[in-house]
């Protein structure tokens, strides 16, 4: 005999009132905003932040093949790397390179390379996944819930994805010209809720540099605020603070193998603090972020000083050359002690639009605050920057800017 399903039998009323009110819930859901489907959601701070815009040429640049590439967006090192490297690499991979091994958790080699590169004892060294997870590192050792860190603007915003992520408050502090520094408005902007100050050294994008002499001073003046000065570009600049760290355990100086030595796809930078700030960084550092490939690479490369300085050199040259052609064609710009400049023009997207028909790629930086009209430039080699003026003059003499 067939089983009939009655709406007498209890079971099947109840499955019956379970849809209906499950179908009930999903319309009053959808109806006030809600996603009716249970899932983990972050806390709220994490869904507060914006994402870091990865604004990249590197799929146009491949997408052409038709001549060489200019990519003047992220401020790399345009030239290949020591050779040094290359021959690490090939000789380690030939050698039976154990790749079902981790690496070496202490990056002994890398840290001994870098403790006579910059002059500060191993204990005060750690090495990381690029610069970008040294920062992660400070704001995860030092942040917490409400706390507040004081950024000049405009400054390398990935940071403050960093800051956010601790849900700390990112305090903006904007100078009406963004192209020097002002230590008496930083000063008067720091409070009893400011935990940590982040100043980029020079500064990306502006090029601004906080001297040694300020750095001494906030650091000794406010002993309970982390001063995080980021020295990307030091290799250009010639200048540092790193010395610092040894006399004030608030300072931490973060560094980078992506910029002046060339290596950007292995991610290796560094931090160096105090070693009594170190023995707080590393209770959170991950032993095995920087990979062996990496740390052979960046050994080898501080192995192979000459090599760097004279790409620095080149570099010195090509922007100076660069910066008077720029002037005498008649248009703003704004030199830097780094590997970039900032030209300011009346439409900037024009330029970059231009530019990248010449295979040419810049970077638009012209909503950060204080920066209407500028795009930033990296600068390569004189024979690269020639090459590049020759362009930059053509677009702005088809738009009739000069
Ligand atoms: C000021 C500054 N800090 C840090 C970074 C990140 O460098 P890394 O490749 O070491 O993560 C950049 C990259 O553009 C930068 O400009």
């Amino acid at each position: 005999m067939a089983f009939a399903l009655t709406s007498e039998s209890p079971s099947v009323n109840f499955c019956i009132e379970e849809t209906k009110m499950a179908l009930s819930w999903r319309n009053f859901a959808s109806r006030i905003g809600m996603d009716p489907e249970p899932h983990p959601r972050p806390p709220a701070h994490v869904l507060r932040l914006q994402p870091y815009r990865c604004v990249s040429s590197l799929k146009q640049i491949e997408d052409r093949t038709d001549t060489e590439p200019y990519k003047l967006d992220w401020n790399e090192s345009t030239v290949a790397p020591s050779p040094r490297v290359e021959e690490a690499l090939t000789h380690v991979l030939s050698n039976g390179a154990k790749l079902n091994w981790y690496p070496d958790l202490a990056a002994e080699d890398l840290t001994a390379a870098l403790e006579s590169y910059t002059g500060v004892p191993r204990d005060s060294l750690i090495v990381t996944n690029g610069s970008d997870d040294a920062l992660l590192l400070l704001c995860r050792t030092y942040l917490r819930s409400g706390n507040e860190v004081l950024v000049p603007v405009p400054t390398y915003t990935h940071f403050l994805v960093h800051v956010g992520a601790q849900n700390a408050r990112v305090v903006e502090l904007r100078n009406p010209n963004p192209f020097a520094t002002d230590l008496n408005r930083l000063e008067r902007a720091i409070t009893g809720k400011t935990k940590m100050v982040y100043l980029v050294s020079p500064n990306n994008p502006t090029g601004t540099m906080w001297t040694s002499r300020q750095i001494d001073y906030l650091c000794s003046s406010y002993p309970n605020v982390m001063f995080v000065v980021d020295e990307a570009y030091h290799e250009f600049s010639g200048q540092s603070v790193i010395h610092l760290t040894q006399t004030y355990s608030n300072l931490a100086v973060t560094r980078t193998f992506s910029k002046a030595f060339g290596l950007a796809a292995f991610r290796v930078g560094y931090v160096a603090a105090h070693p009594r700030a170190c023995g707080h960084l590393w209770r959170l550092h991950n032993p095995k972020s920087v990979n062996t490939f990496g740390q052979l690479a960046a050994t080898a490369a501080v192995h192979d000083l000459p090599y760097l300085e004279s790409y620095v050199e080149e570099v010195r040259a090509a922007r100076t050359e660069f910066v008077s052609r720029v002037r005498e064609l008649g248009l703003e710009i704004f030199d830097s002690v780094a590997n970039f400049v900032v030209l300011r023009v009346p439409q900037p997207h024009r330029l970059t639009d231009g530019l990248e028909k010449h295979n040419i790629y810049i970077r638009d930086r012209s909503t950060m605050p204080g920066m209407a009209g500028c795009v930033r430039i990296t600068v390569g080699t004189r024979e690269q920057m020639d090459h590049v003026f020759g362009c930059i003059k053509q677009v702005v003499t088809e738009q009739g800017w000069v």
